[in-house]
């Protein structure tokens, strides 16, 4: 399937399950892969008057959830980009009184933005990207970033006993049409890649079935 055609079919599915999603919320293991990561670089950077955010493929919103109950939420600025049109009405609706968060309908490869981010994040984005464009939203990600910036790429692992049941969930097509498209990123060629795109620091974290590629330029 071409490139073009397998993104709209990825953009039709959520469009059709966002109602679906909007009734999930993580697990005890992605929590914690996530405080681990995001939450703590948003606590190292607590003292700054302001912190500007990217969340990329931010879908319904889950993750702004959890940062806007931190005690310093107010300093931070937050934009969520999703391609999903529909994912991105449900999570304005779900925060329409959070001034400091905006969500918008957008390809991140499309996206342009002049502002420096202090954090750019993507959860669960990488099992939907073509392998080409890894390197690509690296790249951009880098170029967006501050000085000391973070970008943190949380996803399960392509060599892993769950990514093999969700191949061969498909293969026996065991599995909701969401799950098509999805093929997980192995991590030791992201590190390979964030270190090629010259971040200064790349460290891997990992709880349970969830990886984290935390990156500082
Ligand atoms: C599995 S969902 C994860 C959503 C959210 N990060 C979470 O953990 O709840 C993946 C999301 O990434 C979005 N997505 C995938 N590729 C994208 C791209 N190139 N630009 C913007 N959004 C993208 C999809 O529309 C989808 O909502």
């Amino acid at each position: 399937m071409n490139k073009q055609k397998r993104k709209y079919e990825i953009i039709g599915n959520f469009d059709k399950a966002t109602s679906i999603f909007a009734k999930w919320t993580p697990s005890k293991s992605f929590r914690e892969i996530f405080n681990k990561s995001v939450l703590e670089i948003l606590n190292s950077l607590k003292k700054k008057d302001r912190i500007n955010i990217l969340e990329v493929g931010c879908g319904h919103g889950t993750w702004f959830g959890f940062i806007n109950q931190l005690t310093f939420s107010k300093k931070i600025e937050y934009i969520g980009i999703d391609f999903s049109r529909k994912r991105v009405e449900t999570a304005k609706k779900f925060f329409k009184k959070n001034r400091n968060a905006r969500f918008l309908a957008a390809d991140y490869l499309n996206y342009d933005d002049v502002r420096k981010y202090d954090l750019i994040f993507f959860i669960e984005v990488f099992q939907y990207l073509h392998k080409n464009d890894f390197s690509k939203f690296l790249k951009k990600a880098k170029n967006m970033l501050r000085k000391n910036g973070y970008a943190v790429i949380i996803d399960k692992e392509k060599y892993s006993t769950h990514s093999f049941k969700i191949s061969l969930g498909k293969f026996l097509k065991k599995l909701p049409y969401y799950y098509k498209h999805v093929h997980y990123p192995s991590f030791s060629h992201l590190t390979r890649l964030g270190k090629t795109s010259s971040f200064n620091s790349v460290k891997k974290i990992k709880v349970n079935e969830f990886n984290a590629l935390v990156m500082k330029n």
